[in-house]
């Protein structure tokens, strides 16, 4: 842990980053006992590494180009060690992580997932949701294993589907909720006992 006991936070992003600014705020408001080491994109133009240097967050751009799997994720890896990371934040990263970087930060690391899950996992989750006809869809923290969206479930949030939705209206909906449940569950990680039971994530009291 860093001075004052903060968590360090290594962000993994591939696009926007607005689940990356709605974790710095709230941390920045104090509402989860972390902060943000680093900021890692395999998209050097991705708009969210441009946030977080405006933020004075460094910001690592690591292509996927002229790289194996393996060597882009031992760049990576060197990244988050170098800046002391001890969690991982997936955050619009649009790329599997291997088993390998799984087990460099096991049950450290949280995706954010725009679906209730099981449900839709994998890419355009909100138009899947649409495209079936669903009443009710939301979005999933969780934590990360080696499969697609598979991991152990730390909080979920519904969002009804209205008659008059399109994907992206739902979207925009999902979006707002997911500003929420990252923190929330990030917080719940970090200020309470836990442990993965199966597939089930027990939590015990709350830390002294
Ligand atoms: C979010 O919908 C998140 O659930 C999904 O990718 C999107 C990223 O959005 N994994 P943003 O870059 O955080 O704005």
């Amino acid at each position: 842990m860093s001075p004052g006991g903060d968590v360090r936070v290594a962000v993994l992003l591939s696009g926007r980053g607005s689940n990356f600014l709605a974790l710095h705020q709230a941390m920045s408001r104090g509402e989860v006992p972390a902060r943000i080491v680093v900021v890692v994109t395999d998209k050097p133009k991705a708009a969210g590494a441009a946030k977080a240097e405006d933020l004075g967050i460094p910001a690592v751009a690591v292509s996927r180009r002229g790289l194996t799997r393996e060597q882009h994720e031992e760049r990576i890896l060197e990244a988050l060690r170098r800046h002391r990371a001890e969690w991982v934040c997936l955050a619009g990263y649009m790329r599997l992580l291997s088993p390998l970087f799984v087990a460099a930060f096991p049950q450290r690391i949280l995706n954010i997932h725009p679906s209730l899950l099981p449900a839709f996992p994998g890419l355009d989750a909100q138009r899947q949701a649409w495209d079936h006809g669903t009443s009710v869809s939301g979005c999933t923290v969780h934590l990360v294993d080696e499969g697609l969206d598979s991991g152990p479930i730390v909080v979920q949030r519904p969002v009804p589907v209205t008659a008059d939705d399109d994907p992206d209206s739902l979207a925009a909906r999902i979006l707002t909720e997911e500003h929420q449940a990252y923190p929330e569950a990030l917080k719940r990680l970090l200020t309470t006992s836990w442990e993965v039971e199966g597939r089930r994530l027990k939590f015990f009291e709350e830390r002294a």
